[in-house]
């Protein structure tokens, strides 16, 4: 039996994916190992969407080669975005140790993928990239079995066509799982013991199936037995009819936190973006939605230095963040991706000072809101799912998420994982709660 090693980079869906490609290879009787060295089959599920994930995977693959020396017989598989749109440059590069490559939509065929390399000798390269209008996956069950969250793609793919975005491209055309399809999937995890869903895609919340949108989706999960809460990520900020922004805010299972990527804060640069709404579009279905639910949790990805983006169009950005106070941002300079309309139309012209003085700031800005907002917590009792029987700094504290999914820590106790708990915020930094027990929720 052969032994496969697989290593994630990326998203969440990345994760996912690589959970349905340890189900593939587990029916077809390969086995899974944790030890890079014992493997006979290395398979590196890679990220794209920024220069540095692709470069970490070039480094990566020269470091399995030294090791591949020593050893002389594991396979080396690339799979995931980098498979799609570096596909040349992975295969034509004859220092590359890589022996086959499949796209996010070849999962299935990766025994056979195997099989035919194997047959063929190491020296030559199999792939399959081919992206699929259809596949979804929605007949393969990923390995997962551990944790109180988890995932499930609903959709995969986009046709957004953000400009400066590659995963239009690595990961072909929108489509959907039929909703009950993804019922059944979310039963069989709670059977399981599952306390929690995070309904995935990549732009999760154009939703489709038969009519039925991705607020109908939520409901039907939502009354799923034995799954008390609901989270789904990344959606778009055009998709958010009002009926959707109700089910999230109405529905006690659906976690009262919502994503919602600016990427620029400039009615010009988010055109040039091709992000289809203007500044006041987006702070308006702000407002609407803290209309609906004043204490909604919303978190954001900026991009700074986006082909063009002066100074004071920096600043709109800066504005909207002043306004809206998001309780966490991820915040990423410009990086220019093959294939984007972005890297044809628009050359990479801002220069590196700015993009650094701009992120610093923002990140500096970033702080300073989360840590009001999480300050704002103290005094509350928020109700936590707890996920971790020990902490990053401590074995004597636990730790679980609240509703707006921030990490709160308290002192260990008589509790287990998977438990709710109502929970005293007492002490807070920027990145997390603290509090005491107060008591164990019948749940
Ligand atoms: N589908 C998701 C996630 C896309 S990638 C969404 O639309 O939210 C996650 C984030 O990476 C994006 O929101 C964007 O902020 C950032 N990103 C994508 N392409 C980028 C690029 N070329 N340079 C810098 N950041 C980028
Ligand atoms: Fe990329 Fe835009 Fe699609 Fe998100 S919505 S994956 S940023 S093209
Ligand atoms: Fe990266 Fe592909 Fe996800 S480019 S962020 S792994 S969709």
């Amino acid at each position: 039996m052969k032994k496969v090693f697989i290593e994630t980079y990326g998203c969440q869906m990345n994760v996912y994916d690589s959970e349905i490609v340890k189900s593939v290879l587990l029916k077809n009787g390969y086995e899974l190992t944790d030890s890079e060295q014992e493997a006979d089959v290395v398979l590196l599920n890679t990220c794209s969407v920024r220069e540095n994930a692709n470069k970490k995977v070039f480094n990566r693959i020269n470091n399995i080669q030294r090791q591949r020396n020593e050893n002389g017989k594991v396979q080396i598989g690339i799979l995931g975005c980098m498979a799609t749109n570096f596909r040349k440059q992975l295969l034509e590069n004859p220092k590359l140790p890589i022996d086959f490559i499949a796209g996010p939509d070849s999962y299935k065929r990766l025994p056979q993928l195997l099989e035919e390399m194997t047959a063929n000798g190491a020296t030559a390269k199999n792939f399959d990239v081919t992206l699929s209008e259809f596949e979804t996956y929605s007949d393969v069950y990923p390995t997962q079995t551990e944790g109180v969250n988890a995932w499930i793609a609903v959709m995969r793919g986009c046709d957004n066509f953000c400009t400066f975005c590659v995963v239009p491209y690595t990961r072909g055309r929108e489509r959907s799982r039929s909703p009950q399809n993804v019922v059944d999937e979310a039963k069989r995890l709670a059977d399981q013991g599952f306390r929690q869903i995070t309904l995935l895609g990549q732009n999760v919340n154009s939703y489709q199936y038969d009519g039925n949108d991705f607020a109908d989706l939520l409901e039907k999960v939502s009354d799923v037995q034995g799954i008390e809460r609901i989270r789904f990520t990344s959606p778009h900020p055009k998709d958010f009819p009002r009926r959707l922004l109700k089910v999230i805010a109405e529905n006690p299972k659906v976690c009262k936190q919502i994503h919602l990527p600016l990427q620029a804060g400039n009615d010009r640069v988010l055109e040039m973006m091709n992000r289809t709404y203007t500044q006041k579009e987006f702070l308006d279905l702000v407002d609407e939605i803290r209309e609906l639910y004043p204490k909604m949790a919303l978190s954001t990805d900026i991009i700074i230095g986006f082909p063009t983006e002066t100074d004071a169009e920096f600043e709109d950005t800066v504005a909207v963040m002043e306004k809206v106070q998001f309780d966490s941002a991820f915040i990423f300079k410009y990086s220019e991706r093959p294939q984007t309309i972005a890297r044809r139309k628009f050359p990479d012209d801002v220069p590196e000072a700015a993009k650094k003085e701009r992120i610093v700031r923002l990140n500096a800005l970033q702080k300073r809101h989360s840590y009001q907002k999480n300050l704002a917590h103290i005094g509350e009792t928020h109700e936590v799912l707890l996920d971790q029987e020990f902490t990053k700094k401590s074995p004597d504290d636990f730790q679980g998420r609240n509703d707006g999914n921030k990490i709160v820590i308290f002192p260990k106790g008589d509790y287990r994982k998977g438990q709710f708990l109502n929970v005293e915020i007492t002490d807070a930094t920027s990145n997390i709660l603290r509090g005491r027990v107060v008591n164990v929720l019948n749940r």
